[in-house]
């Protein structure tokens, strides 16, 4: 195909910009950030949060997820306490309700950090869900961007958390299941540590609180939460636990990304190198022609590890 000269060009810019060039595929939203975006739990439209998973036990919503590259999903560890069984789980990609369409992926393997689900308030609540075949890439189903192991997220930040999860403390999200965003700020972790103190929860190194403007439930374990940096979102977090949902002085805990990062490249680059990653393939109609090409280059290249920009995020913002 006339592909081919192209992309060894292209890949050979690789070298000199892969960060750049990487990042070009992961954290694009498909709604602009200044629209459909209220403060508070709200309904998502299609396409503003492409990376959101559902992960499903024997068919059943059990947590969100976000798709990191074509074969992974990063999740939470608490998510497995019922089984470690591969099995067991599905996930389903560029959904907006729940429902129980056909069209799911099952897992080839789950790999938590610490081995096995810990309780709520346990360091290393992470985990990777790889997918038995690569996921089919368009509009609705994209990656996002991870940050770099220094990105650091200040207090005040303004990033968004998404998932099905319950709307308010003891109201489980009604029909029709739709996605539900809700922004939400970066808790100082002194002050956040106080919230909880004598609360039996500990707040440690691995985490990242943030605290909502509205009262929305953040019952969404496993579920990313994202920031926007220079128009790309980043992961911050992995919704993890914390005291009720919207209470005050109780923010939501998430699993720190950043911490994890260096551990997920590698579990990645693992499985690639043993094989077991086959050729994705990328159909997408809707994308304009140069991501796509990209994305194709990349893919082909079998480098389908999404990096986030090399500008640190303490940075300009
Ligand atoms: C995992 O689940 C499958 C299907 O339910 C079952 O056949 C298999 O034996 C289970 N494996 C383990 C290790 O429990
Ligand atoms: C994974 O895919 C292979 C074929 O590519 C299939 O034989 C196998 O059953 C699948 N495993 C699961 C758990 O679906
Ligand atoms: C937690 O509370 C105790 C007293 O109840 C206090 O001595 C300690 O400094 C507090 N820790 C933090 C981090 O606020």
């Amino acid at each position: 195909m006339a592909l081919g000269p192209r992309c060894l060009l292209l890949l050979l810019t690789l070298h000199g910009i892969s960060g750049k060039v990487l990042h070009a595929g992961c954290g694009q939203s498909q709604v602009s950030a200044t629209w459909g975006r209220i403060v508070g739990g709200h309904p998502a439209q299609a396409g503003a949060w492409p990376w959101q998973s559902s992960l499903r036990r024997r068919n059943v919503h059990v947590c969100g997820g976000a798709l990191i590259s074509s074969q992974w999903v990063l999740t939470a560890a608490h998510c497995f306490s019922e089984s470690l069984n591969a099995s067991d789980y599905q996930i389903h990609l560029g959904e907006l309700r729940i429902t129980l369409s056909p069209r799911f992926y099952t897992v080839r393997q789950i790999l938590l950090y610490s081995g096995r689900p810990g309780p709520p308030g346990t360091r290393g609540d992470i985990a990777l869900v790889q997918l038995n075949t690569s996921a089919l890439l368009s509009r609705w189903v994209l990656p996002i961007c991870l940050p770099e192991d220094s990105a650091t997220f200040w207090p005040g930040m303004r990033c968004w958390v998404t998932g099905w999860g319950y709307t308010q403390e003891g109201e489980p999200l009604p029909p029709p299941y739709s996605l539900q965003e809700v922004e939400v700020s970066i808790v100082d972790m002194e002050a956040c540590r106080q919230d909880y103190n004598n609360t039996g929860g500990t707040i440690q190194s691995d985490m990242l609180c943030a605290q909502g403007p509205g009262d929305a439930c953040q019952d969404n374990s496993g579920g990313p939460l994202v920031c926007q940096v220079d128009g790309i979102w980043l992961q911050a977090g992995v919704v993890s636990w914390g005291e009720g949902c919207g209470r005050p002085n109780r923010p939501g805990v998430y699993t720190l990304v950043p911490a994890y990062v260096n551990w997920i490249h590698l579990h990645i680059l693992a499985a690639r190198e043993s094989g077991l990653a086959p050729l994705p393939l990328v159909a997408s109609f809707f994308l304009p022609g140069l991501f796509l090409l990209l994305i194709s280059c990349v893919l082909v290249a079998k480098c389908s590890l999404y990096r986030a920009p090399s500008s640190p995020l303490t940075s300009d913002l």
